[in-house]
């Protein structure tokens, strides 16, 4: 069911992940995947084109996009979501910066970094500070440091940005752990945006629950959630924000239509095919990754032995400590003697060394290829 493209069909469909990479060099970098999209999707893009859905999407909480999603967390995660607290939004950074825009005191931003990087300036473009919650790079397992979280809220910040599973840890949070989180929060009276848009990637041996599923996040946490980073249709722009209540809704029903760039028709039509049909494929999907992200395991110990992962449990983005190699820039190593296109780790924490993120969604000859290019290069 998942069908790996060929170089010359990815050059032609991933315009940004490889069309904007030289020839000759592996794109493992932008949060893209080289497969074929589902059937499913591309069934109703192409119907959707030929009746002239073209128009103009629907401006509604709810409709047919939020019972598809509300029927799809039913099944994927057991999670119950109003219909009518769905609402789109023109893809995930977006949506997050409206809900600071309309929803969030006037505040600093607690950001957990590393962090998925054009989130990095999502503060400061609302006007408001970024507080870094920095992640101890040496910790096994990435976590959310919640004596620093109280502290950075006790000083005045009054959002966190939660992202749930987390990009680029590959963390997909516990219960005990979000809920430590959601305490923190309501002592000090602040407000959750909580960035879901890889929960339909969490992995075989983790779990994937909203925080929104949480009890007592619904008057202070919206989750951004959407099909396209799971069905690679990015460029067709619908992500879609949820709320846990009534009120949350009405403000952000209530926003000026100019605060919020809108979403494509054709992303609603690709969000309700994949949320309605696309089991199947995403199951295909997941098995895939994993096999990936063992290939992936099986590959550093032989080649580079020295490298550290910590567990992958969501997404297909390996975030990989090569500080024992001694390069401080080495995706930029990796480019330039390797000939493989890595996303550089000071990307996403600003000043720190010797990471790289790695795009696994691939295939296994590419991944191996991949692997081969780095060590010869951070071992020349
Ligand atoms: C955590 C996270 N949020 C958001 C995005 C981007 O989503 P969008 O294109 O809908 O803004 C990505 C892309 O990889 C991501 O990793």
């Amino acid at each position: 069911m998942i069908r790996d493209l060929t170089d010359e069909e990815a050059r032609r469909a991933l315009v940004l992940k490889w069309g904007m990479t030289e020839p000759g060099v592996i794109p493992a970098w932008v949060a893209e995947m080289d497969y074929a999209p589902a059937d499913v999707v591309t069934d109703a893009l192409l119907e959707a084109v030929r009746s002239g859905r073209t128009s103009y999407p629907a401006y509604e909480f709810g409709g047919e996009l939020g019972r598809a999603y509300a029927d799809w967390a039913a099944r994927q995660f057991g999670h119950t979501v109003d219909p009518g607290h769905v609402l789109p939004v023109v893809d995930v950074t977006a949506g997050m910066r409206f809900a600071l825009d309309v929803l969030c005191e006037d505040a600093p931003v607690v950001m957990p970094v590393p962090a998925y990087s054009p989130q990095l300036e999502v503060a400061e473009v609302t006007g408001r500070k970024r507080v870094d919650l920095v992640v101890d790079a040496d910790a096994d397992r990435a976590g959310i440091d919640l004596g620093a979280l109280a502290g950075a809220l006790a000083d005045g910040a009054r959002t966190l940005i939660l992202t749930q599973p987390h990009n680029p840890w590959g963390r997909v949070f516990t219960r005990g752990e979000l809920e430590g989180i959601r305490d923190v929060v309501v002592h000090h009276g602040a407000r959750v945006i909580s960035d879901e848009i890889h929960a339909p990637l969490v992995l075989p041996g983790a779990e994937h629950i909203s925080y929104l599923a949480l009890d007592g996040t619904a008057e202070h946490a919206v989750a951004l959630v959407a099909a396209s980073k799971a069905f690679n249709t990015a460029g067709l722009k619908c992500a879609q924000i949820l709320t846990g209540d009534d009120a949350t809704r009405d403000r952000l029903l209530d926003a000026p239509l100019a605060r919020n760039d809108s979403w494509s028709t054709l992303g609603v039509v690709a969000a309700i095919a994949a949320y309605n049909h696309g089991d199947p494929w995403l199951a295909a999907l997941v098995e895939r990754l994993d096999q990936q992200r063992t290939l992936l395991a099986q590959l550093l110990a032989t080649h580079l032995p020295l490298a550290r992962m910590r567990p992958l449990e969501a997404t297909y983005l390996a975030w990989l400590d090569l500080r024992a190699y001694g390069h401080d820039d080495p995706a930029s190593i990796c480019l330039s003697r390797g000939r493989v296109r890595l996303a550089a780790g000071h990307d996403y924490h600003p000043g720190s060394t010797g990471h790289v993120r790695v795009n696994i969604a691939t295939s296994p000859a590419r991944l191996t290829d991949i692997v081969h290019r780095m060590a010869k290069s951070l071992t020349a």
